[in-house]
Formats: C-alpha cells, sequence, structure tokens
C-alpha cells in the first residue's frame, strides 16, 4: 500500500507571484481597485472582448453580483442545471429566487439547450448555462431561447478560462459570467473571482455594487466631486495582494494552457481503447467548442464500478475524485421544495463521473502509471470480482 503520491490537484506557481505580492506590499496600496487589480480587468477585456471586467473575491461573489444585477426578486424562477456547483444555484437563492432544475445532455454533463424551452413560466428570470470541464454549453441554443422570452444569460464560467463556442470567448455571450480563481482551477489567484460585463446595461451598476452600494470608482476617476451610498451592494473586490498574484499567473496563461493540454491528451489518447471496447466514456468535446483542459473525466458504467476504480487507484497512490452530487436532491432543495424533478443524466453523472489528478506539474510518468492502474482496473479488475 502506496501512500498518496499523486494528489488530485496541485496549484501551479509561475515564480512572480511573491514578486508581485511584495510590489503591491511595499507601493504602500493594499486595499482593491489598484494598479494590479487595472491591469488584469484591461487583460481581460483586451483578451476576450469582455465590455467590463471586475475582479472579486470568488466565483460565488460574482454570481452573487450577477444575480442583484439581474434584479432577481422572490418568486422569479431561474433555471439551472442540476449537475453543477452549489453556487450556480445558491447566488439566486439569496435573492429569493425559486430554481428550476435542468437535465444535462446524455453526451456530456453540459445543460441540455433543448430541454430549457418546456421549463420557461412568465416567471423565468435568468438561464445559467455552466460550461463544465471549460467546455462550451450550446450558447446559440441558449441565446436564441432566451431573447425570445426575454431572459437574460448569466454563463457560469467557472471553469472556463480560455475557452470558445465557435470562436466566441466563453464569458462574453451571455448578458454576465463568472470566473473562478480558486487553487483548483487553470489560472488561479487562491480564492478570487471575476465577473464578465457584456451587456452595456450594466456596467455602471455593476461597479456600485462591487464597491459596497457607493460611486467610489466614479469619484476616483473625477468624474464626481465626492461619493456616497447610493444602491445596494457589498464588499466584492479583492485587495491589491490577490491580484498581484493573478498577474503572474495571467502573464503565462498561454504556457499554462498549452501544458494542461498536452496532459489532457496523453490521458485521451491512453484510454482510447478503453472506450472502444466500451469499458468507460471519455469526454465528449461538440464542433462548436474548443477544449481548455481544465478536467480529465471518465464517465463509469455504474457507481459500484466508480466506487472501486477510486478505491482502486488510492490503494496505489492516485487520488481520484467524483464530482458533483445532484442539487435537485440535495437536502436544502428537497427541503425547501414541494416538487423534485427526474433528471436522470445528472444522477448518472453524480454516480458515475471520476476525475483523474490534473494539474500544470503532472509528470508524463505519472500519467502513464495513472493509465496503466486504470487500465488494470478494467482488464483484470473487473473480470476477476
Ligand atoms: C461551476 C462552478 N460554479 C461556481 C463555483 C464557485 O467558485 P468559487 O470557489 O470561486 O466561488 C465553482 C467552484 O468550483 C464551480 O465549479
Amino acid at each position: 500500500m502506496y501512500m498518496n503520491k499523486i494528489p488530485f490537484n496541485k496549484p501551479c506557481l509561475t515564480g512572480k507571484e511573491a514578486h508581485y505580492m511584495y510590489q503591491a506590499v511595499y507601493t504602500g496600496k493594499l486595499s482593491g481597485n489598484g494598479d494590479f487589480t487595472k491591469k488584469c480587468q484591461k487583460f481581460f477585456e483586451t483578451k476576450y472582448g469582455f465590455k467590463k471586467a471586475l475582479l472579486t473575491t470568488s466565483c460565488t461573489d460574482a454570481l452573487e453580483m450577477c444575480a442583484i444585477l439581474c434584479d432577481v426578486q422572490p418568486g422569479d424562477e431561474v433555471i439551472v442545471p442540476s449537475y453543477t456547483f452549489v453556487s450556480s444555484a445558491l447566488a439566486f437563492v439569496r435573492q429569493g429566487a425559486r430554481i428550476v432544475f435542468a437535465d444535462s445532455m446524455g453526451t456530456n454533463p453540459n445543460i441540455d439547450a433543448n430541454k430549457i424551452e418546456a421549463l420557461i413560466t412568465p416567471k423565468t428570470k435568468v438561464i445559467v448555462p455552466v460550461h463544465y470541464a471549460g467546455v462550451a454549453c450550446d450558447m446559440d441554443k441558449i441565446m436564441e431561447v432566451a431573447n425570445m422570452h426575454n431572459i437574460l444569460v448569466v454563463e457560469d464560467a467557472a471553469q472556463a478560462i480560455d475557452s470558445h463556442y465557435k470562436g466566441r470567448p466563453l464569458g462574453s455571450i451571455g448578458h454576465l459570467a463568472a470566473f473562478s480563481f480558486h487553487e483548483t482551477k487553470n489560472i488561479i489567484a487562491g480564492e478570487g473571482g471575476l465577473l464578465a460585463i457584456n451587456d452595456e446595461r450594466f456596467v455602471r451598476r455593476a461597479e456600485i455594487i462591487w464597491e459596497k452600494g457607493t460611486n467610489r470608482s466614479e469619484f476616483f476617476r473625477g468624474e464626481v466631486n465626492k461619493y456616497g451610498w447610493v444602491d445596494t451592494g457589498s464588499s466584492f473586490l479583492p485587495s491589491e495582494v490577490i491580484a498581484a498574484f493573478l498577474w503572474a499567473q495571467l502573464e503565462n496563461l498561454d504556457i499554462i494552457q498549452n501544458k494542461r493540454k498536452a496532459i489532457w491528451k496523453h490521458y485521451y489518447e491512453g484510454l482510447k481503447d478503453l472506450e472502444e471496447k466500451g469499458f468507460i466514456k471519455q469526454p465528449e468535446i461538440p464542433n462548436y467548442a474548443t477544449n481548455n483542459a481544465h478536467m480529465f473525466y471518465i464517465v463509469c458504467r455504474s457507481l459500484e464500478e466508480r466506487t472501486a476504480l477510486i478505491k482502486h487507484l488510492k490503494d496505489n497512490g492516485v487520488l481520484a475524485v467524483f464530482h458533483y452530487l445532484s442539487l435537485h436532491l440535495s437536502d436544502y432543495y428537497t427541503k425547501n421544495n414541494a416538487d423534485i424533478p427526474n433528471l436522470p443524466e445528472c444522477d448518472r453523472y453524480a454516480d458515475c463521473l471520476v476525475r483523474l489528478p490534473m494539474y500544470y506539474e503532472l509528470e508524463e510518468a505519472s500519467i502513464d502509471n495513472i493509465l496503466s492502474l486504470v487500465k488494470n482496473f478494467f482488464y483484470e479488475f473487473t473480470f476477476s470480482r
């Protein structure tokens, strides 16, 4: 029996993080919205074409800002995939919304865009497509149905940095979008996030909500001669120390992405034969989507098989992990809602999906080790039971 020799995740450091943080500390500007924040925001606006980018302390915070900006009121309905992180729904529940959960596709865990229209009622205010594993949802279909019914779209792009849909950057298509820089993501800041605003109507109010309900940003730009309390809001902006860390990551975005893509490809090529023989399903990237190599997952045939595979890997020093539990079956949702939908695809991913170790420093030899353990499991272990 080995100790856990290959972790599931290891934060990637580029080497400049501490240097820039030191710079932030010793220039004496530590609170938010300083030079590093502005540099990061400009980077996102220029590279991905967002009308406005605002750094936040997490993706959850960015989603909460979206819920406020969409003016979600008690009784409004918000359509969210059930196979997602709690924050995709919770940010809207905090405004009093009723969450209407949607099922995933059979081919990948993203929301099934063809099933959204049937969930729309006169109370529907927002649709929240989540780009699982950084792979795009079918945004043309989602925007078409949303525009037809005058509904806002908030992309949960927590995992989707530097990924595209039909050539358009994810996060630039919906009215609003939220990204995460949590330490498990491709680009990290420990905890951190980004609000991307694509609809001009929201820009001014977003800055106010970001700055505790005040028009302080306008004051700092010299647009008004005093600032005060003008709206609701909170302290959503991170300190310059966090922005400095993030800047060191952004400078190395392409290097990080290329390495992750190589690791992803290595896994994918190595497990093709298991898929061909029907043991597993590998991630399916639709023609309209790119792959930002945020995650490498496989889908097993049953919960029992997945549990045994995770144990087999753990016993051999490799930490592989399952992912979301169906939100429509969660304690919180079932306690507060009478109608529990039947979402079989979501439940299947909750039971059968397993994520393999994925991080910048993962070595080829380690990947080969993981591949042979997985193959070993399916070729030998399953038949000997
Ligand atoms: C799809 C999705 N949305 C939102 C979040 C929340 O991100 P954060 O931890 O930055 O608040 C996560 C976190 O992993 C996520 O996977």
